[in-house]
């Protein structure tokens, strides 16, 4: 039941005509028909990834490109997102961001099955109620705010009062936060069909 659940959007990327995959090619996840590569960070990508994060207003702490997967189209970084590893153990999906250029061509959806596909540990996320059937697809679910980790409800919070803020500021009225939750996965297959290409 869960591997078939994980599959979904795995299958969804291989079933979506601009997101076919291309395996083989040294630690890079290449799409044919789109000029997009999805690999795991690397030390370069640090200030790209800290000018996405920043551009969008995100939770400009602890951005390590250790943690991060990123988009590629053309040898610049388009995207990004991560899974933090917080002190008290809870593991967080964060700093989700494409630029505006490229968004709506599944470019986030392919960083996201790429990034969740062996990710085993429960994990968090804190989002807009707009993004909350998005992040469904990977089955993330909504919990109450006093079920997170210490960790997650201090981002909860920091987003909440932070972006609360900014928002009136700009004359927005402030968007509400939900925390999701995905529960952890066991019997994950150590290699997914036609993933010879896939980083470690
Ligand atoms: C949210 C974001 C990462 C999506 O990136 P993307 O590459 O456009 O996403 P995909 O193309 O993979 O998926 C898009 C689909 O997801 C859903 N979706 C995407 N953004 C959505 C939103 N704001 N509200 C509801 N559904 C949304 C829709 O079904 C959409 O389909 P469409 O492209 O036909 O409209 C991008 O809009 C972004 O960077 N936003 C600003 C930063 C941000 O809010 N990040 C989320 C932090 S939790």
């Amino acid at each position: 039941m869960i591997s078939q659940s994980l599959h979904q959007p795995f299958a969804r990327s291989l079933a979506a005509p601009k997101a076919p995959l291309l395996p083989g090619s040294a630690g890079a996840f290449p799409q044919a028909g789109a000029d997009v590569v999805i690999r795991q960070a690397m030390a370069a990508d640090q200030a790209a990834i800290v000018a996405l994060v920043h551009s969008e207003r995100l939770n400009p702490y602890d951005l390590r490109w250790e943690r991060f997967w990123v988009a590629l189209a053309q040898g610049a970084v388009i995207a990004a997102a991560q899974i933090r590893h917080h002190a008290d153990g809870a593991r967080e999906v964060g700093s989700v961001v494409v630029e505006s250029g490229h968004r709506h061509r599944g470019v986030a959806s392919r960083l996201l099955d790429a990034m969740l596909a062996k990710a085993t540990d429960e994990l968090y996320l804190v989002t807009g109620g707009s993004l909350v059937g998005f992040y469904g697809r990977w089955d993330f679910t909504p919990i109450g705010i006093a079920h997170a980790p210490r960790s997650v409800r201090a981002n909860f919070w920091l987003g909440q009062v932070i972006g609360g803020a900014l928002s009136c500021l700009h004359g927005h009225a402030p968007r509400r936060l939900y925390v999701l939750r995905r529960s952890a996965r066991t019997g994950v297959p150590v290699n997914w069909p036609g993933d010879d290409g896939w980083a470690a």
